[in-house]
């Protein structure tokens, strides 16, 4: 398949550069778009085909759910049974990188929801999205542009790397401003269970709807026999081709332990917070912005994970963010890049 590349100019008329691109997807094209958390593959939300069409093209297992994009927070009536939960959190949280669960309606194929009789909705904040989404006249199912199994790509240069000649249109339009992909919560009758951190944390969540639990599995192996309530959360993920470690706890010993590691082997790899990279310069050290910088985390960690398969790198070493705030959702990412392997250097 020919796939078209379009770079967006954000200053210029965007219904005229993302009328075609509509078109495809309106006659059951698939169209990777920008979003403000990461790139999405997106097809008619409506068709069933398309939505078979975009498992194929991510290698995705069919029971993983799409999400379905809105240009309107209003629209979610039309797709799924919404409740009060929702609507408060429409208000203070979309247009944004905020996903919620609902019971779906019948207009939605079982197909776009992994068999579930649920749908998970948002509306991103990203104009070029909601532009397409609004031009196309029909609700998109887009999971994240990426192969199934590696990192969510935040640029059009990482969406090419996976997809190029699978898709027919890829609309580049530049780097994704957040870097992880959205929140996804659960809401029903006054309880918010988060299935996967994102840029809007628990805190903020409950600022606006009291209690919030969070889901086993997002900082924590589940234990066995407990399915994570989001599908996709059991599947490997974010993993570069090089085994990750996670270091915890103290960074003097953390710090030794990279420098010892890296004497003597040029296949090791380093992700350190910036104010360390003096002390763990190797051939393959990147930063994810200085310590105290979450949003730089968010930004940086899937381009650093991809980094690393451009090298001949075996084994990676990471340190860890703190689970808190934003940086819940980047440890959440790196933990399962890791495989949940933690080596812990104590207080
Ligand atoms: O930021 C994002 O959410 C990006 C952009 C493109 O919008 N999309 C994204 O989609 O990350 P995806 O398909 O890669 O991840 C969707 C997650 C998966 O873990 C999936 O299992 C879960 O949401 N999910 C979707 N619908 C669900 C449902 N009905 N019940 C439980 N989990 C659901
Ligand atoms: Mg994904």
């Amino acid at each position: 398949m020919k796939t078209t590349i379009r770079k967006i100019d954000r200053t210029a008329d965007l219904d005229l550069q993302l009328c075609d691109a509509a078109e495809m997807i309106r006659n059951g094209g698939l169209v990777v778009f920008p979003t403000e958390t990461v790139y999405g593959l997106g097809g008619s939300a409506l068709d069933a085909e398309a939505a078979g069409r975009i498992y194929a093209a991510k290698g995705r297992p069919s029971d993983n759910p799409l999400i379905i994009h809105m240009s309107d927070p209003s629209e979610a009536e039309k797709y799924c049974y919404t409740n009060p939960t929702y609507y408060r959190l429409a208000e203070a949280f979309m247009p944004g990188p905020l996903t919620v669960i609902m019971p779906k309606r019948d207009c939605i194929p079982l197909s776009v929801t992994g068999g579930l009789d649920t749908v998970a909705v948002r509306c991103p904040e990203d104009i070029v999205a909601r532009t397409l989404i609004r031009l196309s006249g029909v609700p998109i199912a887009a999971p994240s542009a990426n192969i199934s199994g590696r990192p969510s790509p935040t640029s059009a240069e990482h969406v090419i790397d996976d997809l190029n000649g699978r898709v027919d249109m890829i609309l580049d339009g530049g780097d994704c401003r957040i870097g992880l992909e959205s929140t996804v919560v659960k809401a029903d009758g006054d309880s918010v269970t988060v299935l996967r951190p994102g840029g809007i944390t628990p805190q903020m969540l409950s600022e606006v709807c009291g209690e919030v639990s969070l889901d086993g599995g997002i900082t924590k192996k589940s234990e066995t026999g407990t399915a994570p309530l989001a599908p996709g959360m059991k599947y490997k993920h974010y993993a570069p081709r090089a085994e990750v470690y996670l270091l915890t706890g103290n960074k003097a010993r953390i710090v030794e332990y990279i420098r010892s590691e890296l004497a003597g082997n040029d296949d090791v790899g380093v992700i350190a917070f910036d104010e360390y990279l003096p002390d763990v310069a190797g051939r393959f050290t990147v930063g994810i912005g200085s310590e105290a910088d979450y949003t730089a985390h968010a930004h940086s960690l899937f381009s650093a994970l991809r980094y690393f398969d451009t090298t001949s790198v075996v084994r990676i070493y990471a340190m860890a963010v703190e689970a808190r705030g934003i940086d819940l959702a980047t440890y959440n990412r790196m933990i399962k890049a890791a495989g949940y392997k933690i080596i812990d250097f104590g207080e």
